[in-house]
């Protein structure tokens, strides 16, 4: 089980602080989301910005989300600022399946996210491509939305085929990630929670990161005992 902080919901006028603070936390991933104003409406921050974020928290992998439309220009300066993972969004179409392998060949892990209103169906030819599929749970743009329950039959979905197929990608998923929805998604198969104004909102991000990780791993069968 994975908890992955999302940068959006710190406070941007210390966003290195704020990176500093997420892997004093005990989370293993820093969730980053690219916004373009043209495949969601809203602007968030670019290469620039996770480059220089990246010496404050250099333990943590960092988990790039890219809500752009043309990500093809952003993969490599992606690199450069120092990604571990690259998210696309399958509702790219027909730019999928090369966007997937040149993140491959540049060396990162393959991550493809899919919106609330697509079929998770639309995944399926990429499954064996991938390191990560993103169940979104609110549609991308902002922080702050409510958790869509419609979209756990597809967390299922995806938990479903990655058993009869014997793939080993993760199961990811982001928007409206709380306590109560992390028992939910878990429940269903997800092993990596996006969360940002749950975590940031809390008193302490590092007792909430520990909490919602106990949460989670009470779904995981290898930690069955745990007492939440
Ligand atoms: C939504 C982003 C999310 C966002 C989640 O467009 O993809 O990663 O940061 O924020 P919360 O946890 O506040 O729903
Ligand atoms: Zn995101």
């Amino acid at each position: 089980m994975i908890i992955a902080p999302s940068l959006l919901a710190s406070d941007y006028s210390r966003f290195g602080k704020e990176a500093e603070r997420v892997a004093a936390s005990g989370a293993e991933w820093l969730h980053l989301d690219i916004m373009d104003g043209q495949f969601v409406p809203n602007i968030s921050f670019g290469p620039g910005v996770v480059g220089a974020v990246r010496p404050f928290a250099k333990q943590l992998f960092f988990d790039v989300h890219l809500m752009c439309g043309q990500p093809e220009i952003l993969l490599e300066p992606f690199v450069k600022a120092g990604a571990n993972q690259l998210t696309i969004h399958v509702e790219l179409a027909d730019k999928v399946p090369q966007l997937l392998w040149k993140i491959k060949a540049l060396g990162l892990k393959v991550g493809l996210a899919v919106n609330p209103p697509t079929a998770i169906t639309a995944a399926q030819p990429y499954l064996d491509m991938i390191d990560c599929l993103l169940v979104m749970t609110v549609n991308p743009g902002f922080g702050g939305q409510s958790f869509i329950h419609e979209c756990l039959p597809k967390v299922q979905q995806a938990e479903a085929w990655r058993r009869e197929r014997k793939l080993g990608y993760r199961i990811e998923v982001d928007g409206g990630i709380n306590y109560e929805t992390t028992a939910e998604c878990a429940r269903a198969g997800a092993d990596t929670f996006v969360a940002g104004t749950s975590l940031f909102g809390a008193h302490s991000l590092k007792a909430a990161v520990s909490k919602m990780r106990k949460i989670a791993h009470a779904y995981d069968p290898a930690f069955a005992d745990l007492k939440v």
